[in-house]
Formats: C-alpha cells, sequence, structure tokens
C-alpha cells in the first residue's frame, strides 16, 4: 500500500526525527505546532488519519485534544508519547477512548507505518459506511430506507402542498410529531411559526385559554389579556397531538375556528382572523370515537380530508437497525462514552423485539445504553433485550410459524382482541384467524371491550406471551425509570404479556 497523506500534530517531545522519517518514506506530512494550528489545517483539508506526538507529559487539558480528534469525525488517531505519559490516567482515558492505536518512544518506524496504514483503511471503511448511512436521514431528520417509509414522505410532500387539515393515525412514538413537523417544513408556511400542543396534557379547565386565548378579565386570575396558541402559530402550523382527548366542548370551537378560520379569545366580543393550518394526531381511532359519541362527528370529517397513517414499527423492521445506527451516533457524538457499535447478538435481539413503544423506545433503549455500557460494542443486555437463542438455528419452517403466531397476538392485543378488526388488519377473513388462532392455541377471552379501545389495552392470560418477558432492567432503577415498561407508559401493558412461550 502507498503511503498517504497525515495530519500530525506535535504537543513536545523529539518530533522531528520522526516525522523526517515518515517524509523520507513517502508520507505526505502536514505539521501543525500546537492545537490552534491543528484546528485551522482541519478546517480546510481532510485526513485519514492524525498523528499526535506528545513527550513526557501531555502539556494541554484532555479535553482541548478530544475536541481535535473529534473535529474531522472520519480521521483516525495514533498517539506517540514516551512510556512516562501514559503514567498519567487523563492521558491513558484519551488514549483508550479516542485513539485508534498508541506508541511508545522511541519508535520503531516500521511498526509505525504498519499502524498508520491499519489506521488509513479503517478510516476508508468507516467513511464508506457512513456515506451508505446518510442517504437514509432526509432533510426532514427522517430515518429509513423500507417501503413503509418511503410511502410516508410521499404523502408528506403530496399533503404539504395543500393548506388543508390533516390528520395522522399512528401508535405512540410512531413518528407522529415527525411527520407534522415535516408537513410543516415543505410546506410554504415553513417560514411561518410551528406550534406543538398535546391536547391531553393540559388540563380541561384551562385548554379553552390556552388555544383562544383571553381577554383581560375574562376570569378569575385574567389579569392582563393573552394570545392563545392558535394565534401564535398565525402564518403557521398547530400541532393538535392526541387531538381525541379534546373536551367535547372545545371540538365545537375548533369546527368553527376550522370552518371559517376566525378564532374568539374567551371573555371577547369580536372575533379575530388567523391564518393557521392544522395538522393533528391521535393514537386512538377516531372513527371508533366518533362511533361511541366521544367525538364529533362533524369535526372528524373535517380533520380527516387528508389523513396519513405513520405504521408501527414492528411492520417495518427492515428500518430498526438504520434508526438504531443514527441514534446510537447521535448519542455516542454528546457521550464521552468509548462506545464503538452494537454486537450482532445486540442486532438480533432488535430484530426480534416487536417494539410496541416503536421509534421512541428504541430511541430510549439505544440512549440508556450508551450511557450505561462498559463494553466496546453495546450488547442485549444493554438494551434491555433478551439475547436470541439461536435463530439461526430455528429452520424456515418454524420461524415462519413463530412469526405468524407473533403477528396475530399483537394484532389482538393491539385492537383489544376484536376479531373483525384484527382480522382486518392482518388481511385475513374472520374463519381464516379464528383457524389460525386454534392452529397456534390462542384463546381468546371474551373479556369487557372498553369504549374506545386502546390500541395497546393489556391482553388478559389467555393470550399466551411468544417470547420470555424483558425482565424489569436493573439499570431502570438506577436511571429513576419505572422497571416494568419502562420506557413509556402506552406499552406497559404488552411488554410483559407479549414474548416466546
Ligand atoms: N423515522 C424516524 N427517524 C428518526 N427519528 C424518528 C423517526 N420516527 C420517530 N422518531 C423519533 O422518535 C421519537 C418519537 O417520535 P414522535 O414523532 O414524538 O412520535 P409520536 O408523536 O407518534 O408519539 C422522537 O424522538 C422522534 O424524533
Ligand atoms: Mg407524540
Amino acid at each position: 500500500m502507498q503511503p498517504g497523506s497525515i495530519l500530525c500534530v506535535t504537543l513536545g517531545g523529539a518530533a522531528t526525527p520522526v516525522l523526517e522519517a515518515l517524509i523520507a518514506r513517502g508520507w505526505d506530512v502536514t505539521q501543525a505546532g500546537d492545537l490552534v494550528a491543528a484546528g485551522r489545517i482541519q478546517a480546510h483539508r481532510h485526513f485519514k488519519v492524525g498523528l499526535l506526538i506528545v513527550g513526557t507529559s501531555l502539556i494541554v487539558a484532555e479535553a482541548a485534544v478530544e475536541a481535535c480528534v473529534n473535529a474531522s469525525p472520519g480521521s483516525e488517531w495514533i498517539c506517540l508519547c514516551e512510556a512516562e505519559a501514559l503514567e498519567h490516567t487523563g492521558l491513558r482515558e484519551l488514549v483508550l477512548g479516542c485513539f485508534f492505536d498508541h506508541q511508545v518512544l522511541p519508535v520503531d518506524l516500521d511498526e509505525l507505518e504498519m499502524t498508520l496504514q491499519h489506521a488509513s483503511q479503517r478510516a476508508l471503511l468507516r467513511l464508506r459506511h457512513d456515506a451508505a448511512h446518510r442517504h437514509a436521514v432526509d432533510a426532514l431528520g427522517m430515518v429509513g430506507q423500507g417501503p413503509a417509509i418511503t410511502r410516508l414522505r410521499q404523502q408528506i410532500r403530496k399533503v404539504a402542498a395543500t393548506d388543508a387539515p390533516v390528520l395522522i393515525g399512528g401508535e405512540s412514538g410512531s413518528g407522529k410529531e415527525l411527520a407534522a413537523r415535516a408537513i410543516h417544513q415543505c410546506s410554504h408556511r415553513s417560514a411561518g411559526p410551528f406550534v406543538a400542543v398535546n391536547c391531553g396534557a393540559i388540563s380541561p379547565n384551562l385548554i379553552q385559554s390556552e388555544l383562544f386565548g383571553h381577554e383581560r378579565g375574562a376570569f378569575t386570575g385574567a389579569s392582563s389579556e393573552r394570545r392563545g396558541l392558535i394565534e401564535a402559530a398565525n402564518g403557521g402550523t398547530i400541532f393538535l397531538d392526541e387531538i381525541g382527548d379534546l373536551p367535547v366542548e372545545l371540538q365545537t370551537n375548533l369546527l368553527r375556528f376550522l370552518q371559517e378560520k376566525t378564532i374568539n379569545r374567551v371573555g371577547a366580543v369580536r372575533s379575530l382572523h388567523v391564518d393557521v393550518r392544522v395538522v393533528a394526531a391521535s393514537h386512538v381511532d377516531l372513527a371508533e370515537a366518533v362511533a361511541v359519541g366521544q367525538f364529533r362527528d362533524d369535526l372528524f370529517y373535517r380533520l380527516n380530508v387528508l389523513s396519513i397513517e405513520v405504521a408501527p414499527l414492528r411492520r417495518r423492521m427492515e428500518d430498526v437497525p438504520i434508526l438504531a445506527e443514527y441514534f446510537f451516533q447521535r448519542c455516542a457524538a454528546k457521550s464521552r462514552a468509548r462506545v464503538k457499535g452494537f454486537s450482532r447478538q445486540a442486532v438480533a435481539a432488535m430484530l426480534a423485539h416487536a417494539w410496541p413503544g416503536n421509534v421512541r423506545e428504541l430511541f430510549n433503549r439505544v440512549q440508556r445504553a450508551v450511557v450505561m455500557t462498559d463494553r466496546r460494542l453495546i450488547g442485549p443486555n444493554d438494551l434491555g433485550l433478551a439475547p436470541v437463542d439461536n435463530p439461526v438455528g430455528m429452520g424456515l419452517d418454524a420461524a415462519r410459524t413463530v412469526a405468524e403466531r407473533d403477528a396475530i397476538v399483537l394484532t389482538l392485543t393491539r385492537v383489544g382482541r376484536n376479531i373483525t378488526h384484527a382480522a382486518r388488519e392482518l388481511g385475513v377473513s374472520r374463519m381464516t384467524l379464528y383457524r389460525l388462532m386454534d392452529k397456534h392455541s390462542i384463546a381468546l377471552d371474551a373479556g369487557p371491550r372498553p369504549h374506545v379501545t386502546p390500541p395497546w389495552s393489556a391482553p388478559t392470560a389467555p393470550l399466551q406471551p411468544l417470547r420470555p418477558a424483558p425482565a424489569g432492567h436493573p439499570l431502570d432503577a438506577m436511571l429513576g425509570t419505572p422497571a416494568a415498561g419502562a420506557f413509556h407508559a402506552d406499552w406497559t401493558g404488552v411488554d410483559k404479556p407479549v414474548g416466546r412461550a
């Protein structure tokens, strides 16, 4: 292999003989006498390999060296120092965490050249790897390459071209808010505000004045006039999350706003014109809420002009590794963690998990693993996932059977054990579903159904677990998250019962 170009940062020690020897062997060496000069050079030119030469001790702060090393993310670094310098914990930590390799002076040039070549090859590999992943993240911050996310992107661009209300459906954590932001960003309103409101999180007696604003003296405590959130979104988009939680009387006000584009602050006589696009989202099925009288049908039809469904993560498992890698990069860049990525077992465990908490759950698990792992590669345990036992030896038929059973139990769980809905979701007739349930010994407990079926209502005992329940992760206690279903309350019910027997 040909000698390449390297950036050499000399912070002390007898650097000159080493550099001269490397130049004599054909290396293109750019030298920086301190970290400031190194920063200037890095701003203009990318080096696959950096060489840091330290004498007997580090004469600058470790953090400054770390910043220099991280300034060009695609580079690999090698440290040359006296053995004495490695007595200092700070330098040892730096070398172990941020450097490809180190060598002790006096240098063995053959060995150094070999290390430089290896580092260069590794940098090249990383560059190719990053390039392959980069186009998975679009300008909207949405990661994924599978057919489901591709379709979602197309739908987002279509609806963004209009000004009509949009209703986004999908389970909690699947990316509804991200989709709403993307619609705003792609629309002609992108320079205007994007205001997100969680209708379920504001107390019912405050929500009217929060949304519509109030005049001075409109009620006890209204000592001054106040703009509401809809007014604050003027010229932009308001995102009404969990719109199913909006009290019925406010549904009437919202309908008036959608029809007439005017609002009345609480206590106001005059109405105000506002130019705001509404994007709403709900994790409950609003059509069902309409059917049981909990949601106004006229508002539903008005909102449902354009509707988008964000698929649950388990229906687009092809995106799991890319999303995991993306979140890993984001978390690892922020922390001083030395962790390099996921082990093969971790990837297998992620592909076997049903992700009831969807993308949010994946993000939370990766974030926690990056902070808590002591290893170079994140393992299933760090993610709080059960290791997959020998998936390779399972055989295709067995794997199909397991997948079929998984799909049925998950769907039944999600639709509150409603056979008609489950059959529709699974794309089979009710008779076929009964037959398959019989084949897999899945019993259906005729428990009372809630009015509006929560998508993750916990199944009762007869829905047998498919996989061993991931036990409450021991780290949950340390991080102060509840042990069972640690990440998001919405999937608490599912994390336990869904698993393989
Ligand atoms: N396709 C995606 N690419 C990157 N991040 C995503 C994607 N989908 C969801 N997320 C992230 O997952 C988390 C949950 O998404 P969010 O939009 O809040 O879900 P929802 O509104 O459906 O509950 C957020 O941190 C979001 O940025
Ligand atoms: Mg949300």
